[in-house]
């Protein structure tokens, strides 16, 4: 059965909510005068209106949001994004996982992106699949044949700084997981907000851990990793002993004027036979034609299928 999965990514909600003393520090503070100066003119919430608008004329099975959803990591843009993500689905139709701008700095008390946590946990058939990592990550659910694997990358940062880490509890639950869902037959999609392979992020930016990531993906093998972070569209392979690693990266949702190197918002359609992963993998990628719209199919590609797994 063919599968179609929406992967949105960097939607940076505007405006921003919930800036007051008891959580400005220097980071914030730098962080503000960049957003006011510079990103709340590019990152617009209109933008990701119109793609959310298309998307769901898209008959999807599942979406999946890879991170970056606020802009200072407030407990009022937790809230805003909470309300977001529930018009955007209920949680077994929505995949979440947190980015570096939603853990951007120590909270203290407050739950800080826990608030999500209903869209960043195991279902029930998934459970007994993901070994215990940390903080609840690697999370997998299953849809059918396919598993979606959930990674938290974001941890807090110094000003100027955007690096991640998955650490090295959620490394071994990882392997474990995967190895899992391979003996039981399932396609593996990866879901990280920093692009997992070494030099796919400058060092300021990068996972500090992805050589680590990566020599993991190309032991236990994964199918499909997606991720975010980057705000461009990115492909790339690697394989292991039983085919072909594809990790794809997506543009951001929400740019709706040209800036630097970044395109205009979209999002890509994942299309899949998790039953028949040879018979490969189709990209869609859907987005903004011009500043105001409208939404239309960007780009198509066709990853090759992979060799059968062993
Ligand atoms: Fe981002
Ligand atoms: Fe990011």
């Amino acid at each position: 059965m063919q599968l179609t999965i929406a992967h949105l990514s960097d939607v940076h909600l505007a405006p921003l909510r919930g800036l007051s003393p008891m959580h400005l520090n220097i980071k914030r503070a730098l962080g503000f005068a960049n957003w006011m100066m510079k990103r709340r003119k590019v990152h617009r919430r209109e933008a990701v209106d119109a793609l959310v608008a298309d998307l769901a004329r898209q008959n999807v099975d599942h979406i999946i949001v890879s991170g970056d959803l606020v802009n200072l990591g407030l407990p009022g843009e937790h809230v805003a994004a909470l309300e977001w993500l529930e018009q955007l689905g209920p949680p077994e139709r929505v995949s979440v996982v947190p980015g570096n701008h939603d853990i951007y700095c120590t909270l203290r008390r407050d739950p800080g992106v826990e608030r999500w946590r209903a869209y960043m946990t195991s279902d029930a058939a998934g459970a007994p699949l993901a070994a215990q990592g940390e903080r609840g990550f690697p999370y997998v659910r299953l849809l059918g044949k396919l598993a979606v694997v959930g990674l938290n990358s974001a941890m807090p940062t110094r000003p100027f700084q955007a690096n991640g880490r998955i650490g090295e509890r959620q490394l071994g639950a990882l392997a474990t997981t995967l190895d899992r869902l391979r003996q039981d037959g399932l396609m593996r999609l990866v879901v990280v907000h920093h692009p997992p392979l070494a030099g796919q992020a400058d060092a300021r930016r990068g996972l500090l851990d992805a050589d680590r990531l990566e020599a993991l993906l190309t032991t236990h093998g994964a199918e499909l990793v997606v991720h975010g972070h980057n705000h461009v569209d990115m492909h790339a392979t690697r394989t292991w002993p039983g085919g072909r690693v594809d990790v794809v990266g997506i543009a951001s949702a929400s740019v709706a004027r040209a800036h630097q190197h970044e395109s205009l918002g979209r999002y890509n359609l994942i299309r899949l036979n998790p039953a028949d992963p040879a018979s490969g993998i189709e990209i869609v990628s859907r987005g903004l034609t011009s500043p105001d719209g409208p939404v239309a199919e960007v780009g198509r590609r066709n990853l090759a299928g992979a060799p059968a797994r062993s």
